[in-house]
């Protein structure tokens, strides 16, 4: 089935939890009619969350990883590749439960999510301020995505918090 991939990131690690919390404003954690959000996650950015956050609630969990041979304790699924994760959700009980589908990290995953086939929107968090980082996303290829002027139900002015000012940027895919 084509669905629509998602992907959320910010420009600095916080911690992944106080980052994901943040970015509920997009990333709904209803359980709506039955169906939930699905988040496809590297092995290192399921580790990341602390564990009394694992799984993230209300959502299906997918973590990636080519050396784990069962989900880590509390994660719904475990898939070798990119491609396997996406055929979980063709099977008919997942196609019922399954609403929007984000990639939440990390870089790897990012980059081959970016790279894939079909319509893709990145819902970037663009801290004004450099930070040290050891985990990057990677560079937005302007041919590939454009900016959009807004996207319903994510605020377009400067926000603040906690002397951080950021803003949200939505980008999408441009049919090639
Ligand atoms: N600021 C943000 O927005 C943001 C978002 C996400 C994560 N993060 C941070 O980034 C860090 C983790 O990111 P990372 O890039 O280092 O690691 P990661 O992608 O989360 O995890 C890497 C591991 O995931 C598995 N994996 C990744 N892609 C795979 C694929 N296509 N197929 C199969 N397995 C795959 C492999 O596990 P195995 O080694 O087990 O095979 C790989 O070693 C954490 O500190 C996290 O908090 C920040």
């Amino acid at each position: 089935m084509s669905r629509v991939l998602n992907c959320i990131v910010a420009n600095v690690v916080i911690s992944v939890w106080d980052w994901l919390n943040k970015q509920n404003v997009v990333i709904s954690v209803w359980d709506w009619l039955g169906k939930q959000n699905v988040v496809i996650m590297g092995r290192k950015t399921w580790f990341s969350i602390p564990e009394r956050n694992r799984p993230l609630k209300n959502r299906i969990n997918i973590v990636l990883s080519r050396e784990l041979k069962k989900p880590p304790a509390g994660a719904h699924h475990l898939a070798s590749d990119f491609r396997s994760a996406l055929c979980l959700l063709d099977t008919a009980e997942m196609a019922e439960r399954a609403d929007q589908v984000w990639v939440i990290g990390g870089s790897s995953l990012y980059k081959e999510m970016m790279e894939s086939q079909g319509t893709r929107r990145l819902f970037v968090t663009r801290i004004l301020q450099q930070f040290k980082s050891d985990t990057f996303l990677p560079e937005i290829n302007q041919d590939q995505y454009r900016l959009l002027p807004e996207f319903p139900g994510v605020p377009q002015d400067l926000q603040e918090e906690a002397g951080l000012q950021y803003r949200f940027e939505v980008y999408e895919s441009i049919d090639q």
